[in-house]
């Protein structure tokens, strides 16, 4: 994860002390990675937008940062508002190391495409679970006429592409890609003429993205489904407010949180039909799932009875996400017997279980598969947050571990959760951020 790191700053840790049953009220943040496609499409417009229900986490700041190298004006409303003015951008090279800093910042391409007429982007980064290829951004681009695109063009890392001019096209993806799904239907929005995107991606940010562009000015139908078919248009008019859909992956993370504790947490602000994948499992190992309108409350109504194993397998939307699979093998450690996880989206997923393992998780992993072996009682060691996902996974095991866990390189957890200290906190968890922790890969006496 090194080269493709987002710390800014310190790097640092999280101390829990675990065993307490998490209990209360939590609001989710908006999505992290629907606002990320958001206010890369906001360079697109033609005048300024305000985005409301940003969240607060590190990658937003640094594509609003990037959004500003490129010549943007952002201006920040408070913590969750932020106006973009796209009309003084006057470049389009997007080549300094926040680039790298994460994978959303390929989106620039399609945006910047469909604004300047060319791109200049270095490659994106990312955490790091196995090849992250753009093969598809780039078909998709090159059918619809854009030069530059062909892999072999890429030069010293760097993607240069030219609008030639940009014409709709029919653009088959072989794989469901969310990335190349959301790329093409930027592009496409100010292409000359139609495009379809056949096997596109149906996560609920695309949906976002398709309604924000739509807001400004766009003609996009059929986001959310596997057919996405695009009008394009000469201008975006904009001046309008958006605001940003809940996140899936936080609400799922904290729902996980919750049940790994024993706790009984109502967690608001979230979508319950986005929920329905990591629902279905959590009622079939034996929680009690409960809908609101906006709201879930999940608790266990008697803890004595055994959790049930279950096999989960990640698939592209409305299937199991792959963002909740690290997360998820913690809460089926807590099932009595073996459990099985399908790792269906990324190659190489599973790279954070010799961690989990330190605290005491019995895993076995075979290629794309791994075998849970519950139930397990975490104890508390010093354990790396390896990716994001990862680290909140190892958030999850520490609030349910007996003894103290440091949970290091806990900045990459903050890449995609708003203030979670705070909110765990507010529900009773025993977590601090530390800058001087014991020496890495020392075990907790503690536990
Ligand atoms: C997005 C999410 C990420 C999530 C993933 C899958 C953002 C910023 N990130 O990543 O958190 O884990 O969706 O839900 O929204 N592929 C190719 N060629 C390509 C593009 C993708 O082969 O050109 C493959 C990938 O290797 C992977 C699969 O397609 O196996 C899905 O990747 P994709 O949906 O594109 O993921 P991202 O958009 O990068």
């Amino acid at each position: 994860m090194d080269q493709t790191d987002n710390s800014i700053g310190k790097n640092y840790a999280y101390e829990i002390k675990g065993g307490v049953p998490l209990k209360g009220n939590i609001d989710i943040s908006g999505s992290k990675n629907a606002a990320l496609g958001v206010i890369a499409a906001s360079i697109m417009v033609d005048g300024a937008c305000t985005l409301e229900n940003v969240p607060d986490i590190l990658d937003v700041h640094v594509m609003l940062d990037l959004l500003k190298t490129l010549g943007a004006t952002v201006d920040k409303i408070d913590n969750h508002t932020f106006r973009i003015n796209p009309t003084t951008i006057n470049t389009y090279k997007a080549s300094g190391p926040l680039v790298s800093r994460i994978r959303a910042s390929y989106y620039l391409m399609g945006a910047l495409l469909g604004r300047c007429g060319k791109a200049s982007i270095r490659l994106p980064g990312g955490c790091n679970f196995g090849t992250r290829p753009i093969d598809l951004h780039l078909k998709a681009f090159q059918l619809m006429g854009a030069t530059g695109a062909n892999p072999s063009d890429i030069n010293s890392g760097t993607v240069n592409l030219e609008a030639n001019p940009l014409h709709g096209a029919r653009i088959y993806l072989d794989i469901v890609s969310v990335g190349a799904t959301i790329n093409a239907m930027l592009a496409a929005c100010k292409a000359q003429g139609v495009t379809e995107i056949i096997n596109a991606a149906k996560e609920p940010h695309i949906v976002d993205v398709a309604n924000f562009l739509n807001s400004m000015g766009a003609r996009i139908k059929g986001a959310g489904t596997d057919i996405i078919k695009i009008t394009g248009v000469p201008v975006l008019p904009g001046n309008f407010t958006y605001s940003i859909i809940p996140d899936q992956i936080e609400a799922g993370t904290y729902m996980i949180a919750a049940a790994v504790t024993d706790g009984d947490v109502t967690i608001h602000n979230l979508i319950p039909t986005h929920m329905e994948p990591l629902s279905a499992k959590m009622r079939e190992m034996g929680y009690t799932i409960e809908e609101g309108d906006e709201s879930i409350r999940v608790y266990r109504e008697n803890v004595e009875q055994e959790l049930y194993p279950a096999t989960v397998k990640t698939s592209p939307y409305p299937g199991f996400p792959t963002d909740l699979q690290p997360q998820t093998v913690v809460l089926l450690c807590s099932a009595n017997g073996q459990s099985r996880m399908h790792e269906n989206v990324w190659q190489n997923r599973f790279q954070y279980v010799p961690e989990l393992a330190k605290m005491g998780a019995n895993i076995d992993v075979y290629e794309r598969i791994a075998l849970v072996n519950g139930k397990t009682s975490f104890r508390g060691a010093t354990v790396e947050a390896t990716d994001l996902r990862a680290g909140a996974a190892m958030v999850c095991a520490a609030l349910e571990a007996s003894g103290t866990t440091y949970i290091m390189n806990a900045q990459r957890i903050d890449r995609g959760y708003e203030h979670i200290v705070q909110k765990l906190t507010d529900l009773g968890a025993n977590i601090r951020r530390v800058n001087d922790v014991p020496e890495y890969g020392e075990e907790d006496t503690e536990a």
